[in-house]
């Protein structure tokens, strides 16, 4: 059974804390975290500029802070998911021998949206645009979860 669920960006101060934040509003019954690949932010809150464009929709990212994905995620999480094609390969270039947890893009669950990532908000500073697909994606996941 699903029930552990990680969400994994670069930083993890924009796109994970914020998925996980929308996520775990939509859907409290799951455990879930963050992480970044990166050790950039460890300790820090999520970015200000995300946390204000997440507050407007009701959602409160304050109490995150940033972390560092490590190998042992992979036995802690029944599912983890990364926002671009760089957090598949850094995540799974530390998947220990034998483990089998599946690692999915975030927005493999939001096809009708056509991206094939959540461009990331710290560069594009478009933190609507990365929230919205962030909505449309944890919807999808939700329902891929309730089968
Ligand atoms: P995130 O965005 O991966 O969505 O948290 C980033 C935040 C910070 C940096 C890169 C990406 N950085 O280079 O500090």
């Amino acid at each position: 059974m699903t029930h552990r669920i990680l969400f994994v960006c670069l930083g993890n101060i924009c796109r994970s804390p914020a998925a996980e934040g929308v996520f775990r509003a939509r859907a409290p019954q799951y455990t879930t975290d963050s992480a970044g690949t990166s050790g950039w932010h460890i300790g820090d809150a999520p970015y200000g500029p995300m946390q204000k464009a997440a507050r407007a929709r009701g959602i409160d990212l304050g109490d995150l802070r940033a972390r560092q994905f490590v190998a042992a995620d992979f036995d802690r999480f029944d599912l983890i998911i990364g926002m671009d094609a760089n957090n598949i390969a850094d995540i799974e270039n530390l998947r220990p021998y034998g483990n089998d947890t599946p690692v999915r893009l975030l927005t493999d669950f939001a096809p009708h949206v056509g991206a094939d990532q959540v461009p990331d908000p710290y560069y594009t500073r478009d933190f609507d645009g990365a929230l919205d697909l962030i909505e449309s994606a944890v919807e999808g996941l939700d329902a891929h979860l309730k089968g």
